[in-house]
């Protein structure tokens, strides 16, 4: 198959090298020339494990390219990918189209054949509905499909959730279109991946109802921390009490400083549009958003009620700044909001990240970078770990101490066992394990 990948970020990049791994000729397009030049160079602009040499191998082999011309590549293409940003837009937090329409007019005019044009994008319901109307009024000749396959890779295992997904989505009704897709997604079937046919506006609202009960999940046990502080019990084992329960599961189930990064914040955000917009609000996820924005001011108060409730002129070491480990990603990352929420406390801020520092100084220019964890841990009076990268999994503790003014942890994503802190000689304080 030829497929042309339009948009090469996070999604595009991966879905593009990973459907040329499968055998097909894919053609990644993106407008930001930068990024281009940089992927024909042999550059992988993302952090992402393995992506470097996915790339490598499939260029070599001669079946993945990058350009800035869409219409080439789209001309002799049997299948169309949109992957383009989906942001929330400013100052309503529905999804902003604007990039997912432009893509589409683009597209529209450089039809040749038919062609199923496919929306990877996190998409509100009935937008396959306006990309195709959007098409056929550029280009009315055109000979069209227009199919909804959302994504679900997470950043940082990204290349093994799409070669081993736990279900591909395809919204068509389509027989042609159906074809292609299976066609594109047949390589998998090796891996047993269930491909699920649907309506196209069903599978549009799977993406996002999958991802707002994961936020709800997540959203769920940070609030039974916070009552297992009040109420002296160890909010892990309640989440490995309640986990064990197959119904429940134990996904997603770990607390900490809040959900943040590309999707969460943003899908939840528009789902809630989307559903006022047809009169179906969806109360439940308006509370996990609600909850999850007040959760980033009451870890830095955490911070602060470690340190005495006074933070002026003290030293705070933030280990992670990225949403997750195994990412540079640092789009709606937890550590903005409690860096900015400390330095308002008059707080003076280090941080250290293995592969976010660059992206990070563009979010939180205010504060001091460092080689690592220890030189960030510096005269430091207390020491955040934000992000729970492999790196910070075990410290060397008397290093750490040694190099603190005093030693005191602010364990957000309970990597560490009190016992062990205690025994270090630390003062430490975890997330949702009470003093019994
Ligand atoms: N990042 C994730 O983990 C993830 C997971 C699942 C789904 N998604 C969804 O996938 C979509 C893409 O997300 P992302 O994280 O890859 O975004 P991204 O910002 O990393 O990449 C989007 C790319 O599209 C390019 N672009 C924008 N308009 C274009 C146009 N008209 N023509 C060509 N290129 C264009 C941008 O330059 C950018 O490189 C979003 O809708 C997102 O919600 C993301």
């Amino acid at each position: 198959m030829h497929i042309a990948m339009i948009g090469t970020g996070y999604v595009g990049l991966v879905s593009g090298a990973c459907f040329a791994d499968f055998g097909h000729h894919v053609t990644c397009v993106d407008k930001d020339a930068d990024k281009i030049a940089a992927l024909q160079r042999g550059e992988i602009p993302i952090f992402e494990p393995g992506l470097d040499a996915l790339v490598a191998a499939n260029v070599k082999a001669g079946r993945l390219h990058f350009t800035t011309d869409l219409a080439a590549p789209v001309a002799e293409a049997d299948a169309v990918f949109i992957a383009v940003g989906t942001p929330s837009r400013r100052g309503d937090g529905h999804a902003d189209l604007s990039y997912v329409y432009a893509a589409a007019k683009e597209i529209a005019a450089a039809l040749r054949g038919f062609t199923v044009v496919i929306t990877k994008s996190t998409v509100p319901v009935g937008t396959g509905d306006e990309v195709e109307r959007l098409i056929l009024e550029a280009n009315p000749a055109a000979e069209v499909a227009v199919a909804s396959n959302p994504e679900f890779l997470r950043e940082g295992a990204a290349i093994r959730d799409f070669k081993y997904p736990d279900r591909i989505v395809v919204g068509t009704s389509d027989e042609r279109a159906r074809k292609v897709v299976g066609e594109i997604y047949r390589p998998l079937s090796l891996n047993q991946a269930p491909v699920m046919y649907t309506a196209r506006r069903t599978a549009e609202l799977i993406k996002y109802a999958a991802n707002a009960f994961l936020a709800t999940k997540i959203t769920f046990i940070n609030e039974i921390a916070d009552l297992a502080e009040k109420v002296g019990a160890d909010v892990q084992d309640v989440a490995r009490g309640i986990g064990m329960d197959n119904r429940i599961g134990t996904k997603f189930l770990h607390a900490g400083p809040g959900f943040g990064g590309s999707c969460f914040p943003k899908d939840t955000r528009a789902l809630i549009k989307i559903a006022l917009d047809y009169d179906a609000p969806l109360r439940i996820v308006e509370a996990v958003l609600s909850v999850n924005d007040n959760r980033k001011r009451a870890m830095t108060r955490k911070v602060s009620h470690v340190l005495g409730g006074n933070l002026r002129g003290k030293t705070v070491a933030v280990l992670g700044l990225t949403f997750k480990p195994d990412t540079d990603d640092m789009r709606e990352a937890p550590s903005i909001p409690l860096v900015t929420g400390l330095l308002d406390m008059g707080a003076n801020v280090r941080a250290y990240d293995p592969v976010g520092m660059e992206p990070a100084k563009r979010e939180l220019p205010d504060i001091v970078y460092c080689e690592d964890a220890y030189d960030c841990a510096a005269g430091a009076d207390a020491l955040v770990i934000v992000t729970e990268w492999v790196q910070f999994r075990a410290l060397d503790l008397p290093r750490l101490k040694a190099a603190m003014k005093q030693p005191v942890m602010v364990d957000l994503r309970n990597v560490y066992r009190p016992e062990e802190m205690a025994a270090a000689g630390f003062v430490y304080e975890g997330v949702g394990r009470g003093k019994a």
